[in-house]
């Protein structure tokens, strides 16, 4: 398993490309299972986790041409069979491929996820959802197992909470539900709004997307279509901390300012500046840094995705931040290694108080998820010498090409091979 190298202590200055987001491919790529024309998508990022969606989405037949560009995804030729276990297990984004053939063919056989260990993270939204249209779901052996034979119809889906992978998987099977569908307190997160976008190249009607009530006029009639995602916020927001942390300045080519407000509302109150430039956003701190209160929500809120981030930030800020995270449970795993690099963290339920201020200080620790591992990354640029971090492919799930993105703007990183 490789490990990173990071001998802290450096400004970062330099420019970053921010990626595709990793979270509107995912749902784009099952959404190719929708239709029998290609879908040529060409803003994916090279991560492991958009590796892993292409291999499933081959194993239920589709054709897969990727080149540095560009990926088109055939599924002219699919079926709807039960893939592996293994396979699936280790993302949860694999139930995303659910709503598509079931509504394609009638029938679907898909695993009940695994994914990151932040909480339970139960599907029953999802499967609800489906049930509205008028599926038949049955959990068997660790499968759920879907049926329409009679195809499914247009009907008001109305969601316990804005779940982003329901909201998705309501959408993607709307589309070939005949008739109208409403879909109530959906998710409002850009990279919904991008699906919507992707599938009405398809050839879907949607509208509402990326407010709480879409509409969708269904079935489609499905045409080859091309779309180019949206750049990744969680990426961008991870490199607008690198900045931060180490006192720096990066520009962040692609990112979008609308997509960040309230990320940007916080870096602000930090102590850093944001400034839009004519390719993305400039991110500099020169000041010191300030301790802020972060609660998680559903966007246009505050993201989990950047909790982990941003409670590294607060620990080198003098004064005392208050985070409480809402979205998931189990989302604190990276402090007892934040707290080894000498952070001083103290964890209540789902609310941690971090007194920042105290200089961080090298040690080895542990990536245990993906954004657990790239604070661990954010800590050790600002800690005072040499951190290992081990088992960073839990980074490369989502992370296209960090210590290489990082080492062009200055930072001491090396990846450690085995
Ligand atoms: C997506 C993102 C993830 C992000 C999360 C919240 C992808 C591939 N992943 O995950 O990076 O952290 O949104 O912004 O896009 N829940 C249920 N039942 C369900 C579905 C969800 O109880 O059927 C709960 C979850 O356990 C969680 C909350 O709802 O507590 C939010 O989950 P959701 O918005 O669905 O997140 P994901 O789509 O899994």
């Amino acid at each position: 398993m490789d490990r990173l190298r990071i001998v802290g202590g450096g400004r970062l200055q330099g420019t970053v490309t921010i990626a595709g987001a990793k979270n509107a491919a995912l749902p784009q790529i099952a959404a190719a299972l929708l239709s029998p024309h290609p879908l040529e998508l060409t803003n994916l990022p090279q991560v492991s986790d958009v590796d892993n969606m292409l291999s499933v989405a081959r194993l239920y037949g589709a054709r897969v041409e990727r080149n540095a560009h560009s990926t088109t995804i055939d599924a002219g030729d699919i079926v709807s069979r039960e893939v592996s276990y293994d396979t699936v297990r280790r993302m949860r984004a694999t139930v995303l491929f659910l709503g598509p053939l079931l509504a394609r063919f009638g029938e679907a056989r898909v695993s009940l996820p695994g994914g990151c260990a932040i909480g339970a993270r139960p599907v029953d939204m999802h499967i609800d959802a489906l049930a509205t249209l008028g599926a038949e779901i049955v959990i068997e052996n660790g499968l759920i197992v879907a049926s329409a034979r009679g195809g499914l119809k247009g009907a008001r889906i109305l969601l316990g909470a804005p779940s982003v992978g329901a909201t998705e998987t309501a959408l993607m099977a709307a589309t070939m539900a005949v008739g109208e569908t409403e879909i109530v307190n959906a998710a409002r997160e850009p990279e919904v709004a991008d699906l919507a976008a992707c599938l009405t190249a398809m050839g879907a009607e949607i509208e509402g997307a990326g407010t709480h009530r879409i509409l969708v006029q269904g079935p489609t009639g499905w045409q080859p279509a091309k779309h180019h995602g949206i750049a990744d916020r969680v990426e961008a927001g991870t490199y607008a901390v690198a900045a931060a942390i180490t006192g720096g300045e990066l520009e962040l080519t692609n990112a979008r300012i609308e997509n960040l407000a309230a990320v940007i509302q916080v870096l602000e109150i930090m102590g850093a500046s944001v400034r839009p430039s004519n390719r993305g956003l400039v991110v500099a701190r020169g000041g010191p840094l300030r301790a802020a209160d972060i609660v998680t929500e559903p966007y246009p809120g505050f993201p989990t995705d950047l909790q982990a981030q941003f409670m590294t930030l607060a620990c080198c800020a003098a004064g005392t931040s208050h985070i409480r995270e809402t979205i998931f449970e189990n989302r604190f795993m990276h402090v007892p290694e934040l707290v080894r690099l000498g952070a001083d963290i103290a964890l209540q339920g789902t609310a941690a108080t971090v007194r920042g201020g105290a200089a961080l200080k090298g040690a080895q620790v542990m990536a245990t998820d993906l954004r657990a591992s790239v604070s661990l990354v954010l800590a050790a640029l600002a800690a005072e010498g040499e951190t290992i971090i081990n088992r960073v492919y839990h980074l490369d799930r989502g992370y296209e090409q960090i210590d290489s993105k990082l080492a062009q703007c200055g930072a001491e990183i090396e990846r450690l091979r085995d």
